[in-house]
């Protein structure tokens, strides 16, 4: 039997717009100048799983540890239970200006089919996808620099490596299945951070997202 559950937030109260891109694209940099010009909330899937990590008394702490060392993918329940509580918490504590709907940027998610799915029918269905497409020479460069000071368990040449291969054959079938809907905003990412910016706000703005 069809289930009959409906997500926990409704469109109608919550845009939120899924933000992929390889390991090193630059999503957290380009997530903060999201946050000031268009209001939206910035959660990050690996930012969240790195808190539930070392947080006490958390029965998931080792499993993360290991899946992210080896570029895995994390059970999806841990990864949207921490999602959905963080928006939950967010509405709860900083709700959004009066007669407007809570924006959320959720950053590295999804990154497996099922993740989106399930994200999609328990917690709230997508607006927009913005992809931050990068050559792999690139974003290496990258994350081995951001490796020097990052204190990061796969900021590393042999997690790097993994992590490439999870996003080829995991998280670009999820881009694909968005692009077959029609719903992913597609940005070159190999120029500065401001021209990266500027090829953002113009394709968001082409959806119908403006500055608040
Ligand atoms: P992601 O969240 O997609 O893994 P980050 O935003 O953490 O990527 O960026 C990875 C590293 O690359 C960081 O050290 C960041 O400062 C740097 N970076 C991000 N965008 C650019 C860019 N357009 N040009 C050069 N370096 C960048
Ligand atoms: O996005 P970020 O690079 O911070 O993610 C780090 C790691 O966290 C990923 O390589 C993966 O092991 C884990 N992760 C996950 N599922 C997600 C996002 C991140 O398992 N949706
Ligand atoms: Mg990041």
């Amino acid at each position: 039997m069809a289930s009959t559950e409906s997500p926990r937030f409704s469109t109608n109260d919550v845009t939120v717009v899924f933000f992929l891109g390889g390991p090193g694209s630059g999503k957290g940099t380009q997530s903060a100048n999201l946050v000031q010009n268009y209001g939206f909330v910035h959660l990050s899937a690996g930012d969240l799983l790195r808190a539930e990590q070392i947080r006490e008394g958390s029965q998931y702490g080792a499993m993360i540890k290991e899946f992210i060392t080896e570029g895995k993918i994390v059970p999806m329940e841990v990864t949207v239970a921490l999602l959905s509580n963080a928006m939950a918490d967010s509405l709860t504590n900083t709700p959004p200006p009066p007669g407007t709907k809570a924006r959320f940027l959720i950053d590295g998610f999804p990154r497996k089919l099922d993740q989106a799915v399930f994200f999609e029918k328990t917690v709230c269905p997508s607006e927009l996808v913005l992809f931050l497409d990068c050559p792999e020479d690139v974003m290496e460069s990258r994350l081995l620099k951001r490796g020097e000071t990052s204190g990061r368990d796969d900021d590393n040449a042999a997690s790097i490596r993994k992590r490439f291969r999870t996003f080829v054959d995991t998280s670009m079938p999820v881009v694909e299945a968005f692009r077959a809907q029609d719903k992913v905003v597609t940005v070159q990412a190999t120029g500065s951070v401001e021209e990266v910016y500027e090829i953002v706000k113009a394709g968001i703005e082409a959806r119908g997202v403006h500055p608040r």
